[in-house]
């Protein structure tokens, strides 16, 4: 079947297979920076951004992305380049793998979330996991680009 979406502000036609997920059509298309580890829905890795809200691409049938505007770290280069500045200077990068989807899901969270409080960050990045930069400097890091003007 044939499906066609916007992706980082372009549109795009794409032939997928039944049960296709959307991952897979992404690194088809040449996404590269959409990575994979649990394929569980679990560790937020894969996430990406559909019409602005975090999404697990992993688990995601691509043929439900028909019509709707997909968001990856290639589409918000102002945003992450703000954001990793500071998530390097508080220490929270390390094998960086985690990063494009715990970027994507602080950079929706921003423009979702109004003043939100360290609990209200922590339940928004709750399916974010990192396993090796710890999650003391990814919360400073986030403290500090929420007080970023937009
Ligand atoms: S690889 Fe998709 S949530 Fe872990
Ligand atoms: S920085 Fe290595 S998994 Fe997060």
């Amino acid at each position: 079947m044939n499906i066609s979406f916007r992706i980082n502000g372009t549109n795009k036609n794409v032939d997928i297979k039944p049960g296709e997920l959307l991952y897979d059509v992404l690194k088809s298309i040449g996404i590269s920076s959409v990575k994979k580890a649990c394929e569980t829905s679990s560790c937020g890795v894969c996430t990406v951004l559909l019409d602005g809200r975090p999404i697990a691409s992993c688990s995601y049938l691509a043929a439900k992305a028909h019509g709707h505007e997909i968001t990856t770290i290639e589409g918000v280069s102002r945003e992450a380049e703000i954001l990793g500045s500071l998530m390097n200077s508080e220490g929270a990068i390390q094998c960086g793998f985690c990063t494009p989807g715990f970027m994507l899901t602080v950079i929706a969270m921003k423009r979702e979330l109004q003043n939100p409080d360290e609990q209200a960050i922590k339940n928004y990045l709750v399916s974010n996991l990192c396993r090796c930069s710890g999650y003391e400097g990814q919360l400073r890091a986030v403290k500090l680009y929420m007080e970023v003007p937009q």
